[in-house]
């Protein structure tokens, strides 16, 4: 079988999103589960020797495909509305197939637990969005100068550890995935393990609260220097996943572009500080709360010049649904993307839509303000799914949206949020 790094595409369903745009939005949206912070904690649950409970965990079908992988190594999943319950005592670590790892990129997160637990994983490269090459090399080094032997076959690889012994490890670019998947693998590690250069997004925090209310004992994530003192076992716990800082971002773009009065809420503001600068500077008006936002559209945009970082710096996973309110700014903005090389796949369709956008390499120059109007595009991944849904909300007619099943990976009922505050969308089959 022919493997790509975009496998999911494989199973896309015959459905599409239909949106009639230019329908003002308002009343309230709520924020639920970060996708990043869910996707690691639930296979962090297999950790322990007993039963997790993880809480508001967003009902999105990544969650889906991670049940599927846990499920298959036998251990029990109960769900009661958005907490879940992990029973892990009869783990059976077994090969984790090409068909389950392949439904999304967070399967590696099986590496790190099962090779901490078990000191032995086999499992299959992990698929996800394909917005760039996405190696997981930096894992390997990690798990390797923890002791473990990597062996790869194709697209199989098996780890292996006699014991896996704490170390130091500088990461040589600040990957999530690999710190939170070095956490994992170094919980149960002897002796103490030092993450430097490590990711230092609010997500990571949220696993390290989990793990340590299982056992564990992790200090610093949320910094650039996470330790780990190893523990030899680890018992059940229960954790809330925290709200989706990207979901959330995405909602607040819509309110900067079609709100009367929209807000958002259930939402940590400073974990979205930097979007929040940036619409201060292009003149979008809103108004923060406690743990919500009002927002209410603006005509006079000013153009800004935008730089994807990692956290606490613009996000990446905000770069595409950002561009939409770019080309709505009256003057010429720039989008520069450093983190993914090929987060690309939403200019097509918003040239397509009327926008005008240079790209040269990584970076796009987009000059508005531009009337888009409706017609019909593709999604191509997860981002650039919700950056389609924005252009459709203002676009003049209907815009149909296909492969929609990137998006529905990510957003949990978006279409049911989005009915709620007005706006005209609906998923009909093809
Ligand atoms: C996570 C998020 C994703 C977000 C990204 C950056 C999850 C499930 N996904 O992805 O939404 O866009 O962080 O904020 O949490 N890299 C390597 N080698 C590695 C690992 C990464 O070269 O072993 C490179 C990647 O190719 C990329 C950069 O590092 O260029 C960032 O990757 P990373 O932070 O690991 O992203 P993910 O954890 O996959």
């Amino acid at each position: 079988m022919k493997i790509s790094l975009c496998m999911f595409k494989e199973g896309m369903s015959m459905e599409r999103i239909v949106i009639e745009g230019r329908h003002p939005l308002s009343g309230s949206i709520t924020i639920g589960g970060a996708k990043n912070s869910a996707v690691a904690l639930i296979p962090a649950a297999l950790l322990a020797d007993g039963i997790c409970t993880i809480k508001n965990v967003p009902n999105i079908t990544d969650k889906d495909a991670l049940f599927d992988i846990v499920k298959h190594l036998n251990c029990e999943i109960t769900e009661d509305n958005k907490a879940i319950k992990i029973d892990s005592r009869c783990l059976n670590n077994v090969l984790i197939t090409q068909e389950l790892s392949v439904k999304l990129r967070a399967s590696y997160y099986f590496m790190g637990v099962l090779l901490s637990k078990y000191k032995h994983v086999e499992i299959f490269f992990p698929g996800g969005c394909n917005i760039g090459s996405r190696p997981i090399d930096l894992h390997l080094k990690g798990f390797k100068a923890l002791g473990a032997k990597v062996t790869k076959r194709g697209h199989k690889y098996t780890l292996d550890a006699e014991e896996l012994k704490g170390a130091k490890i500088k990461l040589d670019f600040a990957s999530v995935g690999a710190t939170i998947n070095i956490m994992f693998a170094a919980c149960m590690a002897k002796g103490r393990t030092i993450i430097e250069n490590a990711a230092k997004e609010v997500e990571i925090i949220n696993i390290m609260d989990f793990l340590n209310k299982m056992g564990a004992k992790i200090s610093g994530a949320g910094t650039d220097t996470i330790i780990i003192d190893g523990v030899t076992k680890m018992h059940g716990a229960e954790i809330d996943v925290i709200p989706d800082r990207i979901e959330a971002g995405t909602y607040i773009l819509m309110g900067a572009l079609l709100g009367e009065n929209l807000t958002v809420d259930g939402i940590i503001p400073e974990h979205n500080e930097a979007l929040f600068n940036k619409l201060t500077e292009m003149g979008v008006s809103y108004q923060i709360d406690k743990n919500s936002v009002t927002l209410n559209k603006t005509d006079s945009l000013k153009p800004v010049d935008i730089i994807t970082q990692v956290y606490p710096g613009f996000p990446t996973d905000l770069n595409q649904p950002m561009c939409v309110l770019l080309t709505q700014a009256n003057g010429t903005s720039t989008m520069e993307e450093t983190i993914w090389e090929n987060r690309k796949g939403h200019y097509p369709s918003l040239l397509k839509m009327g926008a005008k956008i240079e790209l040269d390499g990584n970076k796009a120059t987009i000059t508005g303000k531009t009337d888009l109007k409706g017609t019909e595009i593709n999604a191509t991944d997860l981002r650039a799914g919700a950056a389609l849904i924005l252009a459709g909300l203002i676009a003049e007619g209907t815009t149909y949206i296909y492969d929609i099943d990137y998006i529905l990976r990510g957003y949990e009922n978006i279409i049911h949020k989005l009915s709620q505050v007005g706006a005209k969308i609906k998923i009909e089959k093809i």
